[in-house]
């Protein structure tokens, strides 16, 4: 019986969470679902983002679906104080999440509704391998009254393994973004993931950008790309960027993946969106499709996630669009059109 635990969070967390379990459960009669306080909320209740009876839940489940976390009422510049995106990173650090696969999928109905023009977008279907638990998010932190500093380190191994990640997604090829022209991690990383290409994937086409020209590229010409592999904060960043290709950051899901012994996490790229939390206009397509990569990836369950994303592709054929995609539709209204079609 497949087992898994939901991480509401934040803002909008709840809000995206409630409707995805429901059509999860309209998709697989036998599976249980066990909700958990994290982020913001649990820093309430519990006085941190993450207790260890979450972690055990979340190492015992088969897969965690996770809405958002963080939000103003816990936003600080106190080091000692305890932050709601602590949860976040203490989860994919602890689980070994070191995979973060983003696709980039532009639906034909919305491209008129990206700021960017149709001819632009038209063809593209990338996907972001984000490495998550290594570079400046993990280094050594300092902070005194007159500096701070964080450090980025990567190891070899850990920039092979997500190499490997890349290479065996590859269908056209691998773009790997990098700071080769000013960080030390960069150079390594460069050299480290041509070593693993010659090695093992001599025959996938690999090029290396610069990640700020990468950020350039991203909006001037999308469909050049097949797989981009970069480091955490590049791949956060370059998500973001991507995210507007599909006409809204509420459109883009994720899978974080480790080992296969740990559960994967499955979320939407966006955050708590506090502005809207509580309107009933979040739009939650992306998680709808961060479930379709649960299903796939977490449960092994391919014809359910295609049901699923076949469901959202015909919704918005019919002309669904939430507000940040310039319609009117709110939640409830998206998840009934999700739910007609499934
Ligand atoms: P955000 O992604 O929450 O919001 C950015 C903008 O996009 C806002 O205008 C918001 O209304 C809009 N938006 C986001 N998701 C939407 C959706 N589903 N439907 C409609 N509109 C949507 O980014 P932010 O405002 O910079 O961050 C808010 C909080 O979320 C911060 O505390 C941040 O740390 C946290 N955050 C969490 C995650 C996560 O849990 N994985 C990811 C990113 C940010
Ligand atoms: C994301 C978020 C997180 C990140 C934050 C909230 C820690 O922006 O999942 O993209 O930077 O990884
Ligand atoms: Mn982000």
């Amino acid at each position: 019986m497949p087992h898994i635990v939901t991480l509401p969070g934040d803002g909008i967390g709840p809000e995206i969470v409630a409707p995805t379990v429901e059509l999860l459960h309209r998709l697989v009669c036998d599976l249980t679902v066990v909700e958990h306080l994290f982020g913001g909320a649990s820093i309430d209740a519990h006085g941190t983002a993450m207790t260890p009876d979450v972690l055990a839940a979340m190492r015992a489940s088969d897969a965690v679906l996770l809405g958002a976390v963080g939000g103003p009422q816990w936003d600080t510049t106190d080091p000692d104080a305890p932050r709601p995106e602590q949860g976040l990173l203490g989860m994919r650090k602890e689980l070994g999440l070191f995979a973060n696969l983003r696709p980039v999928r532009p639906f034909p109905a919305l491209y008129d509704a990206s700021p960017l023009k149709r001819d632009r977008i038209e063809g593209t279907d990338l996907l972001v391998v984000r490495e998550l638990t290594g570079g400046i998010y993990f280094g050594e932190k300092t902070r005194s009254a007159t500096d701070a500093s964080d450090l980025c380190h990567y190891t070899v191994a850990e920039v092979q393994r997500i190499a490997r990640v890349a290479f065996r997604a590859a269908r056209t090829g691998v773009t790997s973004v990098d700071k080769a022209n000013v960080m030390e991690t960069s150079r390594q990383w460069r050299q480290t993931v041509h070593e693993v290409h010659a090695a093992e994937f001599a025959d996938v086409p690999l090029d290396d950008l610069l990640v700020d020209n990468a950020a350039m590229q991203l909006v001037a010409d999308p469909s050049q790309f097949d797989v981009v592999v970069t480091e955490n904060l590049f791949g956060d960043i370059l998500s973001d960027v991507a995210a507007m290709l599909t006409g809204s950051i509420g459109m883009l899901p994720s899978a974080s993946l480790g080992a296969q012994s740990a559960p994967g996490v499955f979320e939407p790229v966006h955050g708590s969106a506090p502005d809207i939390a509580g309107t009933g206009q979040a739009n939650p397509l992306a998680t709808f499709l961060s479930a379709a990569l649960l299903l796939r990836h977490g449960l092994g369950l391919e014809s359910e996630a295609q049901a699923l994303e076949s469901a959202v592709d015909r919704a918005l054929a019919e002309g669904l669009r939430t507000r940040d995609l310039g319609g009117t539709a709110s939640t409830v209204e998206a998840t009934a059109a999700v739910l007609a079609h499934l």
